[in-house]
């Protein structure tokens, strides 16, 4: 298995905020990470819990905010309010470096990291002149928008490709991963993976991670 240390991130897909909390509660004192999926109902056919009914959170998890919306950053301002660590825009939502390099830089001067997200069907090439510029790269093995879908095992040549071009930057993977695609992902050369379903409906937060955990080894 890669040496690389491995950080296992227990999405939060939620439509309300008492369930965000209830979730975060969960997963508090077995994660130092964590992902919240924001939808808008129009980039992705989905609309979960939104940043402004967030605000003022107080958790010592990292928050990052997979931003699944057409309009990434008018949502930069309820991130901060709610004190997120980290924002991750779609390739997708954006596609010219023009707007891709404003998103980054509005996002810096919020003083949030960034990451950039692509979806399965989406080359690994579009992402290669923004590698200098975020802190992660989000490679989708799902299509966005639902939780507990089937992991797509050919994004993983995506991961592999990014890995080559940028060997100290965090690749992260979302969709699907649970013991026995985790242990892909990483071979493959992710070093931040997503769970929603494996943590969250495994019999606790605690077991859920543990069998990733273990899987690893
Ligand atoms: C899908 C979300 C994923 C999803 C992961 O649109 O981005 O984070 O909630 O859920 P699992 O791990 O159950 O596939």
């Amino acid at each position: 298995m890669a040496s690389r240390h491995v950080e296992i991130a227990p999405a939060l897909l939620c439509t309300t905020r008492e369930e965000f909390l209830e979730k975060l509660r969960q997963v508090e004192p077995h994660a130092a990470r964590a992902q919240y999926d924001v939808m808008d109902g129009t980039f992705v056919r989905n609309t979960t819990v939104q940043p402004k009914a967030l605000r003022r959170l107080r958790t010592p998890v990292r928050i990052e905010v997979q931003l699944m919306v057409q309009h990434p950053a008018d949502y930069l301002h309820d991130c901060c309010r709610m004190n997120a660590w980290m924002v991750i825009f779609h390739y997708e939502a954006l596609k010219e470096k023009k707007k891709i390099l404003q998103f980054i830089n509005q996002a810096r001067a919020h003083n949030l990291k960034v990451g950039i997200a692509i979806n399965p069907k989406t080359s690994a090439l579009v992402v290669k002149p923004y590698l200098k510029r975020v802190d992660l790269v989000l490679v989708m093995t799902v299509q966005p928008g639902f939780g507990g879908q089937k992991f797509i095992p050919a994004t993983l040549k995506k991961v592999a490709q990014i890995r080559k071009w940028a060997p100290k930057l965090d690749i992260e993977v979302d969709g699907g991963i649970n013991k026995e695609t985790a242990p892909l992902a990483v071979k493959a050369g992710a070093n931040v993976l997503v769970a929603g379903n494996a943590i969250l409906k495994a019999p606790s937060v605690e077991e859920g991670i543990a069998a990733i955990r273990k899987a690893l080894r």
